[in-house]
């Protein structure tokens, strides 16, 4: 087995976290402050163009050392070990885990059954490169002989929500070609898409590591139906492209072989926009751009298995993220980018997370007696401070957030950046003072309320603080650190799972809903219910079939 099987709760570690937690789960993190002077600065990591603080949490440095214990007695080093070389630790898919292996060097050596991968890696990024140049110079043109305007990505999960959150976050440094992800089997999200394309300068990209997700070939059949109601036939090899591990399916849809971007089956969906899968992130901003976003998250690769950790960010940020889930028994966890740009950033996030480490069998086998992955949710700031903070200021739950900022803004309105970086700094210490019932009282007063009228306000606008936050400060926002931010949350979800003591990389959970999804369809299709249900899911399926004609 590539992987240990250590329950974590038996560990000497986790004990200790125990008794530990019990010394410390009421002191406000106010008075951490006031104990330990240095505090900010020993709980900062300043690692090339980022700048994190995790000093906002409800922790000391005994609680540190402990997490870190509980790191080494899990061996997470040994783990990092088996993750990068290529070891089968997806045991349960009987595959190896090397989206790491996309970013590497080209002098890199790295085996998949007796063969080194890199050579083909490259063989894959020079396609890629080469094809995104000569569309986004126009060499390579429509069926009419035209350039292509257009680029349509075909895809959902890991094909879809990768690019289309690069996409989106990188459009500052993106070209001409405008480029559209249809994703949902809903026939209005691609009739949508579809009413703004011309047919004669579009680009589609179908990208299905299997070619059997029903969404996309849904999406992909009826895109074709409609492309060819204005183009010959022979305008198919000249408009359609994809990116898949199943050659004999793409060519069954009719797609030529030199048109097909090849994967593996050692590149998980959640991450795989690293790859041919992000052949759309490399035509919306360029080659050049895309392999910058690649470096990045090489550099953050590296990191990871080099740093010490209480100086490693992944490792950190995931602890903490443990420390919270499974001792504070919170129940979620916030990422609030300050940045517009990053307006796609958590929902990327929930699949790689919640995918990755919603998993209650551990890898003995075992049904687990611990809480694993966490619920993850956010939206940018500021908009998200209009939205749901009341919720995280004063609401009964505990919801630890991670701030993603960036210091310098791409456009130069410094009026704006400075105004949205004070509200990212604002909040955080907002969330860590409250406002105590004395301040409270001096504000009404100030306002001229009587004092009956203090007395039955105050308890309402008192924040009781202490609520814990991670600040990601970052420079700039470019392809080579939102690379980074990436990979580090992809090490985080590495780090968890092997604390959790679960398979981080399969996802059967999501393919029973394939599954049922086609034996529902099959009801609905034909005259009669074939399959047996239950009387609530019959009810529907009548409702349903007695509203169509
Ligand atoms: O959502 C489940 C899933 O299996 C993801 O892991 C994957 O990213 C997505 O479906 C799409 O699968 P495919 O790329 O094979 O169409």
């Amino acid at each position: 087995m590539a992987l240990k099987t250590i329950n974590p709760t038996t560990t000497d570690a986790w004990k200790k976290l125990q008794a530990h937690f019990e010394t410390i789960k009421d002191t406000h993190l106010k008075t951490l402050f006031e104990q330990h002077t240095n505090r900010a600065n020993a709980m900062l990591i300043q690692w090339d163009d980022f700048f994190v603080d995790y000093s906002k949490h409800r922790i000391t440095s005994e609680t540190l050392n402990l997490l870190i214990d509980l790191a080494n007695e899990v061996d997470l080093p040994d783990a990092i070990q088996h993750y990068f070389s290529g070891k089968e630790i997806n045991q349960t898919e009987g595959r190896a885990v090397l989206h790491t292996a996309l970013r590497q060097d080209k002098s890199a050596h790295i085996e998949v059954d007796g063969t080194n991968i890199i050579p083909e890696v490259f063989a894959v990024k020079d396609k890629i490169k080469t094809f995104s140049e000569s569309v986004i110079q126009g060499e390579l043109k429509s069926y009419s002989g035209k350039p292509f305007t257009d680029v349509v990505n075909i895809g959902i999960g890991g094909s879809d929500l990768g690019p289309a959150m690069v996409v989106d976050a990188l459009s500052y440094y993106a070209n001409h070609l405008k480029v559209h992800f249809v994703s949902n089997v809903d026939g209005d999200h691609v009739n949508e898409v579809i009413k703004k394309l011309n047919p004669e300068t579009t680009l589609f990209v179908i990208v299905s590591k299997t070619f059997t997700t029903q969404e996309t070939l849904s999406n992909a059949n009826t895109i074709r139906s409609w492309f060819l109601k204005h183009a010959p036939d022979e305008a198919i090899s000249k408009h359609f492209v994809a990116v898949s591990t199943n050659i004999e399916k793409v060519k069954a849809f009719g797609i030529d072989e030199y048109n097909i971007f090849p994967m593996w089956n050692w590149v998980g969906g959640r991450f795989s926009l690293w790859s041919a899968v992000g052949l759309s992130i490399s035509l919306a901003i360029g080659y050049e751009n895309f392999d910058s976003l690649l470096r990045g998250a090489h550099k953050m690769d590296t990191h990871f298995k080099t740093a010490d950790f209480d100086k490693n960010i992944p490792v950190i940020t995931a602890l903490l993220s443990v420390w919270y889930n499974n001792f504070f028994g919170a129940e979620s966890e916030a990422v609030i980018p300050y940045s517009q740009y990053l307006n796609q950033f958590a929902t990327y996030l929930q699949q790689g997370i919640m995918e990755s480490n919603g998993k209650s069998i551990d890898r003995n086998g075992k049904p687990i007696n611990y809480q694993t992955g966490t619920i993850i949710w956010g939206e940018p700031g500021t908009n998200s401070q209009h939205a749901f903070f009341q919720l995280i200021h004063q609401g009964t739950k505990l919801i630890p957030a991670e701030f993603i900022g960036f210091a310098k803004c791409l456009h130069g309105n410094q009026d704006h950046q400075d105004k949205l970086i004070s509200n990212f700094i604002a909040q955080t210490e907002a969330l860590m003072n409250g406002k105590t019932e004395a301040v409270v009282i001096e504000e009404l007063k100030a306002q001229g309320y009587s004092d009956e009228h203090i007395k039955q306000l105050t308890p309402f606008k008192i924040f009781e603080g202490n609520k814990p936050t991670t600040t990601i400060f970052i420079d700039t926002l470019t392809p080579e650190s939102l690379g980074k931010l990436i990979a580090m949350y992809e090490h985080k979800i590495f780090v968890q799972g092997i604390i959790w003591n679960i398979f981080s990389y399969d996802q059967f959970g999501v393919e029973l809903g394939k599954q049922l999804a086609n034996s529902i369809l099959k009801d609905i299709e034909s005259d009669n219910v074939v399959n047996p249900h239950d009387a609530s899911t019959q009810q529907l399926l009548a409702h349903y079939k007695s509203l169509q004609s």
